[in-house]
């Protein structure tokens, strides 16, 4: 606590020198707008959540020309949005920035709401979506505290950022210090500052405006990082057995629901087969299920691996042919494997579960 105490009466130091930092080493990143652009630090802050800058480049810029104002967005329906977000992950996010845009349209005259209360009671919104959006965008002082932050402002207090308490503690610190003229800046700054050198791992401390402050420095590393690869180890495995019906060139797809993972995404259908069910019998039954006029077997054409963040998923995919006739009992599209432009949205998942049916040569 005590050193929170002196870091707070260093405020104004602390502020000036990240804010120059942040000056002369800030990315150009395309939703940084002088004067701030409300609605593409909305779309921005929401494909940030839980995602790297570099990975939100592409998507944003494609999403940016296709959706360019929040009522555009609002008035497309949410089948002609996810094809935008499809391969980014967590979907949910999609389904949320969707309403949001909505609500705002319907419940602020389409202008987004400057007040951290009103954000924050828009879907997809928390404290730290709020507090972003609210600084970069308004001007607001009010502080954003994420991971990359909460780990900086941890350091600074030279605490671990994994322990208990951490969190409200670098809140408080992150509302004491935020520079009431320059807010956004500020708190884009310390993101960028654990982006680029208080990294989890191999902070770079010879490099950081704040290391003559930081009680941390030099430590190396400052608190051990949790290893990524025993998180993957640990989590739990989805079994699915995945079904590609094949007619002429086209292969059929279902939307899954609007709920759960992959939300309002495409994908071959997929059933996840009881612990030590036969899985040729689970792929002959969805079969049958799905086209009960159908006597042909589903081929095993192979298995495959995909790691989410919090659980594994494994797919025995299947292929089975049918004649031009078949309908399938559900409702669905059919597409060409490797097409792109018109295809359904699809996760990363089936994308490589498209590249496993091409390689066999399913097509
Ligand atoms: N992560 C979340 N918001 C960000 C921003 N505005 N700039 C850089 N990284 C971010």
């Amino acid at each position: 606590m005590r050193n929170s105490v002196s870091l707070e009466s260093a405020a104004a130091i602390v502020r000036r020198r990240l804010l120059r930092w942040y000056d002369r080493h800030r990315r150009n990143l395309p939703w940084r707008r002088n004067p701030p652009d409300p609605y593409a630090t909305l779309v921005s802050e929401f494909m940030l959540q839980q995602t790297q800058v570099r990975t939100v480049l592409p998507y944003f810029e494609r999403f940016m020309r296709r959706f360019p104002t929040l009522r555009s967005l609002a008035s497309a329906s949410i089948d002609d949005v996810l094809p935008f977000w499809a391969g980014l992950g967590y979907y949910r996010r999609c389904h949320h920035l969707h309403v949001a845009a909505c609500a705002i349209v319907d419940h602020h005259g389409g202008r987004i709401p400057k007040d951290v209360d009103a954000l924050r009671a828009l879907p997809g919104i928390g404290a730290y979506t709020a507090g972003a959006i609210a600084s970069i965008a308004f001007n607001v002082a009010v502080p954003a505290v994420d991971g990359n932050v909460c780990r900086v402002l941890s350091r600074l207090r030279g605490d671990d950022p994994k322990s208990a308490g951490s969190r409200p503690r670098n809140e408080a610190l992150a509302s004491r210090l935020v520079a009431p003229r320059r807010p956004g800046d500020f708190n884009q700054a310390l993101m960028e500052l654990g982006a680029l050198v208080c990294s989890p791992r191999s902070p770079d401390c010879p490099r950081c405006p704040l290391r003559t402050l930081c009680p941390s420095r030099d430590r190396n590393p400052p608190h051990p990082a949790r290893r990524a690869m025993s998180r993957i180890r640990t989590s739990p495995v989805l079994h699915l057995v995945a079904l590609a019906v094949f007619r002429k060139e086209q292969t059929f797809l279902v939307r899954r629901p609007d709920r759960g993972l992959w939300a309002g995404l495409y994908m071959w259908p997929t059933e996840e087969p009881a612990p030590r069910a036969d899985r040729d019998a689970v792929a002959l039954e969805l079969c049958r299920r799905l086209l009960p006029r159908v006597a042909a077997i589903p081929n095993h054409v192979g298995h495959l691996r995909h790691v989410l963040t919090h659980r594994r998923v494994h797919f025995d995919v299947y292929v089975v042919r049918v004649s031009a006739g078949a309908r399938p009992t559900v409702a669905g599209r059919w597409k060409p494997l490797l097409t792109r432009a018109s295809d359904p949205p699809l996760s990363t998942a089936q994308r490589k579960l498209e590249a496993c049916l091409v390689s066999h040569g399913s097509a």
